[in-house]
């Protein structure tokens, strides 16, 4: 085979079979293909597209071009990913929540892509935790304590790596082929049974409007299906942002403060509810969603969920004590500062694009990749859409490195807040449910 001629036939809109697509992926491993030849393909398929059984296809062939999980475990193998949007740390208190039910979560994240957060840079500001473990290390915790989150390690889906930086800088990444193809991969590389898929729509997640984000949940609920993975999609709002902190440290804050019952963001309750009872009813858990509410919620209320998240942060090299003691490992930003509205109000509107592109500004997102980013930085006690905010109630709170900083993302948190006289109609969080 010569991957000039496959190129060239999808070039001329040619359907593609299977043998062409693992020649190319695995070519683009073994350096047999040439990053060049990788770049015209993705261009190609950028414009002229490709039908199911081909996104099967390529899912699958970047999947095998590395290690392929297999589990011998007494529960389901599941898991769930969520396109990207801002303050979105539903995984940190999903996956324990999930292995409180008895199934096992091999997370699989990724890093901050864009002006969204990711699950491993929010992992990363607690000290010690090894978010690139080898396999059997990734294998122990899953199996010990239910849930391990982890990166991409070389091991996993590695055409997927080459190819998405070579689409990263050759305008190919905003293809619902190759995107659901790049998801798809990595996640079934983990040996699952099941999947759900968060998929966001709005102002700050890469999907603005619902057309878009359906196209994308009913291409990645298609492919997931056909290459063998139940799977279910959930489209989502993300015209603010999801929980109440934007960042890494603050984020993982949040989220261990909902764990403990401490503060619980409403939005992240009804979200990680959803998406596990979801999951647990695709796994076979639960004969429907009330029942796998019902689980989600008991949990959190029982401990157990938290339990489990510091049994996976002491197995994955963090502290043993984390969860009661995490302000003493927690990177804390020297700068704190309440930011107010101009006028009292009601938040109308988030520009939540630019509240995660405000994180990057303050140091806690990358610029390019090789950015090293600082954990301690971004926003807290943001006000959510709907709130009555004033010169006592601040629109959130900023963690900055230095006075500048925190001046420059104060206003850039005023400038993206809407405030109005009238309360704005509320907007459904949980817009559609995608089925196989
Ligand atoms: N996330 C991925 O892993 N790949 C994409 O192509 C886009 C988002």
């Amino acid at each position: 085979m010569l991957a000039q001629e496959i190129i060239r036939k999808k070039r001329d809109g040619e359907v593609l079979g299977a043998s062409e697509f693992q020649f190319l992926m695995r070519g683009l491993v073994d350096g047999k293909v040439s990053n060049a030849q990788a770049a015209a393909f993705a261009m190609a398929v950028y414009f002229n597209g490709m039908e199911i059984d081909e996104r099967i296809a390529l899912t699958v062939a970047m999947r095998d071009t590395g290690d392929v999980l297999t589990w011998d475990l007494d529960g389901p193998v599941v898991d769930k990913h969520s396109t990207g949007g801002v303050g979105d740390n539903v995984s940190l208190v999903l996956a324990p929540a999930l292995a409180a039910c008895g199934v096992y979560v091999p997370m699989i994240s990724g890093r901050g892509l864009g002006h969204t957060g990711g699950t491993l840079d929010k992992f990363d500001s607690i000290p010690g935790y090894q978010t690139q473990p080898d396999v059997e290390l990734l294998r122990k915790v899953t199996k010990d304590v239910g849930c391990a989150i982890i990166g991409q390690t070389g091991d996993i889906a590695p055409a997927d790596k080459i190819l998405y930086g070579i689409r990263d800088v050759t305008a190919t990444v905003e293809s619902v082929d190759l995107i659901t193809a790049s998801i798809l991969s990595k996640k079934l590389a983990a040996g699952l049974d099941a999947l759900v898929l968060d998929v966001k729509c709005g102002n700050g997640a890469f999907m603005a409007t619902p057309n878009d984000a359906r196209e994308l949940a009913q291409s990645l609920v298609k492919v997931a299906n056909g290459a063998g993975c139940k799977t279910s999609a959930i489209m989502t709002d993300m015209n603010q942002p999801l929980a109440s902190a934007a960042g890494n440290a603050v984020e993982v804050r949040n989220a261990v403060d909902f764990l403990t019952g401490t503060h619980v963001d409403n939005r992240v309750w009804d979200v990680t509810a959803d998406l596990g009872a979801e999951l647990l009813m695709l796994a076979g858990v639960v004969p429907n969603v009330g029942q796998g509410r019902d689980r989600i919620s008991a949990a959190f209320t029982s401990g157990e969920a938290v339990e489990r998240f510091a049994a996976m942060v002491a197995g994955l090299g963090g502290p043993v004590d984390f969860v009661d003691n995490m302000l003493k490992y927690l990177p804390a930003a020297p700068v704190v500062r309440e930011v107010f509205a101009e006028t009292d109000g009601f938040v109308r509107a988030i520009e939540t694009r630019n509240i995660g592109l405000a994180v990057i500004e303050l140091g806690g997102g990358r610029r390019v990749s090789s950015d090293t980013i600082d954990h301690s930085v971004g926003f807290s006690d943001l006000a959510g859409v709907g709130q009555m905010v004033d010169r006592e109630e601040p629109i959130g709170v900023v963690h900055a490195l230095n006075d500048d900083q925190a001046n420059a993302a104060a206003a850039a948190l005023q400038d993206a807040v809407t405030i109005s006289d009238t309360a704005p109609m509320n907007r459904p969080l949980i817009r559609e449910h995608i089925e196989p």
